[in-house]
Formats: C-alpha cells, sequence, structure tokens
C-alpha cells in the first residue's frame, strides 16, 4: 500500500458543524461492499482478541494476519476468526520482533498492535515506514523522544497514526463536547480527571496465584502517572489542545506507595514476597497541567488502592459544570434551580452524538470499543486523517515521562509543543465531521 499524503486527509470544515447531524449511512455501507479494509493484529492476549472480536463485528474488514509471542494465542484467535466465517489469518510466533516479518511479507491497510507497553512504538515505526496505518494501544509511547519519533515519523512517512484511546469515544464523553463546542458552559476554565481503577487484584499480578504480570515491572521501577491516557483522553478535544491551545507545563506529586504491600498482606499474608517487596510507585498521582491560556487540569493516578471503577471527569467554564461521577450538570440560566445540580442523562441524550445511533451496549465496553475501531477503519478505508491524530496521541502519551520527571525533580516541566507551533492555526478535529 503506497504511503497516503497530507493532501489526500480528510478535511473537517465549518459545513460539517458538530457530530449531532446524521450523515446517510448508505454510501459507507456501498463502500464496504467493494473493498475489504486489510488488517493485521500483534498481541493476542486479552485486549487484542477483544479487538479481534470488536473488528468481527465491522463491516468490510478482512483480518489478514495475527501475530503473538505464544503460537497458541495467536491460534486461538485465528479459530475465532474461522467461527466467524471468515478466511483463517496467517498466524505469526516466536520472539518480540517476528511482527516485522508480518508486517513485511503481508499486504496490509492497519495494524493494531495490543501488545506490552515496551513494543507499541517499535511496531508502530516499523508500520508507519511500510505505509500502514498503525493503531496503537495506550500509551503509544513510554518516554518523550519515542512520542516525538512518532510524531516525526507519521510527518515524514505521511501516513496517520492513531491510539486507540476508547473513552475519548465514550456517549457521555462525545455528548458532552458537543455541548462545550456549542458554547454552553461558556468559555472552558479548568477540569479534572481520573483513572480509579483497582489493577493490582488482576492485572498488574495474577489474581489467583499474586504472581506478577508483565505490567508489576514498571510500579517497581518507576513513580509517574503510567496509565494517563484513559483519564485525559476525552479532556484534551473538551479543552482544545492542540487546536488554539496547548499544555505549556505539567507538574506531578506521588504519594508514598502502601497499597500493594497492604493487598498483598491482607490476600495472601505476611510471607508473601510482593507483601514486603519494595514498589516504587505511589498509590495515588496528582498532576497538575497549565494551558497557554490559563486553563488548568488535574489528573490523578489511582490504581493501587482498592475502590470501585471512576474516571471522575469534571469540567468547569464560565457559564456551568459538569461532574460525571454524580453524573450531574449546572448550567445558568437553564437549569431549573439556582446554583442545584440536575440530572445528566436528559443532556446526554438530546447532544448524543452521531457516532453513536446504534445500541452497541453489548460490545466491549458498552460499545466504545466498536465506535472507535469502526471510526479508525473507516479512516483507513478512505486513506484519510484517522480521529484522533498524531498529535493528540502524543499529548495524551507523553504525560507517562513528563510526571516522572517533575516527581523525581519535584519541579513543574515544560511540555512540548508536538505540533511545532500549528496549535495556533489548527481547527477543532475530534468527532466533527466522521460518520459510520
Ligand atoms: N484501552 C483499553 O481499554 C485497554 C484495556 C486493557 C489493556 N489495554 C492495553 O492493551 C495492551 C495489552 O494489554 P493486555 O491486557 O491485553 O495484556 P496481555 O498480557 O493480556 O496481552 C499482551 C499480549 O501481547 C503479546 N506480546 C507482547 N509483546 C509482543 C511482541 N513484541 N510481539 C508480539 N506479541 C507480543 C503477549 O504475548 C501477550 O499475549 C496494553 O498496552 C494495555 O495498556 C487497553
Amino acid at each position: 500500500m503506497k504511503p497516503v499524503t497530507r493532501r489526500n486527509f480528510i478535511r473537517t470544515g465549518a459545513a460539517a458543524a458538530l457530530g449531532i447531524s446524521a450523515v446517510p449511512a448508505a454510501a459507507f455501507a456501498a463502500d464496504v461492499d467493494a473493498q475489504p479494509v486489510k488488517v493485521g493484529v500483534v498481541g493476542m492476549g486479552n485486549r487484542g482478541t477483544s479487538h479481534v472480536n470488536c473488528l468481527l463485528t465491522i463491516g468490510g474488514v478482512e483480518i489478514v494476519a495475527l501475530c503473538d509471542l505464544f503460537e497458541n494465542r495467536a491460534v486461538n484467535a485465528a479459530e475465532i476468526c474461522v467461527k466467524a466465517g471468515r478466511k483463517r489469518p496467517s498466524v505469526y510466533h516466536g520472539d518480540m520482533n517476528t511482527y516485522r516479518q508480518m508486517l513485511d511479507k503481508e499486504p496490509m491497510d492497519a495494524v493494531i498492535i495490543a501488545t506490552y507497553w515496551d513494543s507499541h512504538t517499535p511496531i508502530a515505526l516499523h508500520a508507519l515506514k511500510n505505509g500502514i496505518y498503525p493503531g496503537i494501544e495506550v500509551p503509544a509511547a513510554l518516554t518523550v523522544d519515542d512520542t516525538w519519533n512518532l510524531v516525526e515519523t507519521s510527518e515524514n512517512t505521511g501516513v496517520p497514526c492513531m491510539m486507540l484511546e476508547n473513552w475519548s469515544f465514550r456517549q457521555d464523553n462525545l455528548a458532552l463536547l458537543n455541548m462545550v463546542r456549542l458554547g454552553m458552559f461558556g468559555e472552558i476554565v479548568h477540569c479534572h480527571c481520573a483513572h480509579s481503577h483497582d489493577c493490582i487484584d488482576h492485572w498488574f499480578f495474577d489474581s489467583k496465584t499474586g504472581e506478577q504480570r508483565w505490567g508489576a515491572e514498571y510500579l517497581l521501577r518507576y513513580n509517574r502517572d503510567q496509565y494517563p491516557t484513559h483519564s485525559v483522553g476525552p479532556v484534551i478535544s473538551w479543552l482544545d489542545i492542540n487546536r488554539g491551545d496547548i499544555f505549556t507545563e505539567i507538574t506531578s506529586t506521588a504519594t508514598a506507595s502502601k497499597g500493594i504491600n497492604a493487598y498483598f498482606k491482607r490476600r495472601f499474608g505476611d510471607s508473601h514476597p510482593n507483601a514486603n517487596l519494595k514498589y516504587s510507585q505511589g498509590d495515588i498521582v496528582t498532576s497538575v497541567l497549565k494551558t497557554k491560556m490559563g486553563k488548568t487540569l488535574v489528573i490523578n493516578y489511582d490504581m493501587q488502592l482498592p475502590r470501585p471503577y471512576s474516571n471522575r471527569w469534571m469540567l468547569q467554564g464560565t457559564k456551568g459544570v459538569y461532574f460525571e461521577e454524580k453524573p450531574a450538570i449546572y448550567l445558568v440560566d437553564v437549569s431549573p434551580e439556582y446554583h442545584q445540580w440536575e440530572p445528566w442523562k436528559p443532556y446526554e441524550q438530546k447532544f448524543n452524538h452521531k457516532w453513536w445511533q446504534g445500541d452497541y451496549s453489548a460490545l466491549s465496553h458498552g460499545g466504545t470499543d466498536y465506535v472507535m475501531l469502526s471510526q479508525f477503519i473507516s479512516a483507513v478505508r478512505a486513506k484519510g486523517q484517522t480521529p484522533v491524530d498524531v498529535y493528540d496521541s502524543a499529548v495524551m502519551t507523553a504525560i507517562v515521562e513528563l510526571s516522572g520527571i517533575s516527581i523525581a525533580n519535584n519541579a513543574p516541566v515544560a511540555f512540548p509543543d508536538f505540533t511545532k507551533g500549528k496549535w495556533q492555526s489548527n481547527k477543532p478535529y475530534f468527532a466533527m465531521d466522521r460518520t459510520l
């Protein structure tokens, strides 16, 4: 496949207006029949297998190749495709670099990367150089240098690059984005978000044996916001980051690390090795980001203490406030009672984004993954820009290393301008005019 040029990108325009209006689905359906989008997937663990299942529900997608370190995982995923009545994808397995054979040999338009964190960037770079759209699981990179590498390789090859930040595509977050763009909150001043998700009892460690899974190594070695993209994903569009505004600075601070040891003592007893191992990662990381236009954002990393899941999205402007955890809203001259919350749901329905026309609730993450992957595939099919571009992917990703530097130095850190000044003229793009 030839690299796409910038000229091929789908451009948004004022006429496209907000994503509230319906766009005829028939045009897309006709395209789907004409030419399947060929997709490969690397990393056939939990997330990669979930992506395979989701891709099978999207019209006009052919899964051509699958790759994992372990043969049985890649073969299992191939079986899922066969059971769904599709052609058996080629299977690759071996070592950390086997993906190169797959990307060099198999003709494909896009590759989904759902591997361990340390291989996201090398696989994406290889794909970009081969003219293949990478859809990269979160975070896209672990260092600012690698983030720049993704940005510049995407620019130099002309191939779009998207991090698969699914929470940007949630129905509530997209409805809120519509309302922000309609000016209903006035000028946006401040946001808060969090990834409050206790992953010690299942994701970082094996839930039955307590053995470390691959992610636990990062908790031993680093103290930083390890997983900022789910919380910050939707917020960057609410704040017009990279499009009229930009993060200028990040200051992060971390608590002591108590939760991991406490969990192991509680669950496995005092003598379990992980009950006394010293973890670098503090339980709660709080980052404050400033923007050029005077907005602030607070992000919490919170993945090691026992608690129900929450993202605690909160948005405040000169005309109102939204609080996801309640969920509730207050709008000046709109809400029925002065300075009193009213329920959010009616607003979500009224300002529903056009990407949420159907009931996808039975699909993974309540349909959010379907909406995200459908939009990604639609961009690949059109040889256009991806719904989340490389600059937005970079901003979310860079928080990982920058927060660690700020904690280590006990000082603010300047935030890179991945757009190299283009943020000043870039217009809002995410979720403006694409359709399923
Ligand atoms: N967006 C979301 O909601 C969400 C949810 C869970 C996980 N994730 C992300 O998905 C990714 C995978 O997480 P997971 O929970 O599926 O992990 P997992 O351990 O279940 O699966 C990872 C798989 O990748 C394979 N792998 C690793 N390096 C490889 C390489 N170089 N080549 C080929 N295969 C390789 C492993 O063998 C394993 O099967 C992570 O980046 C994680 O952050 C995202």
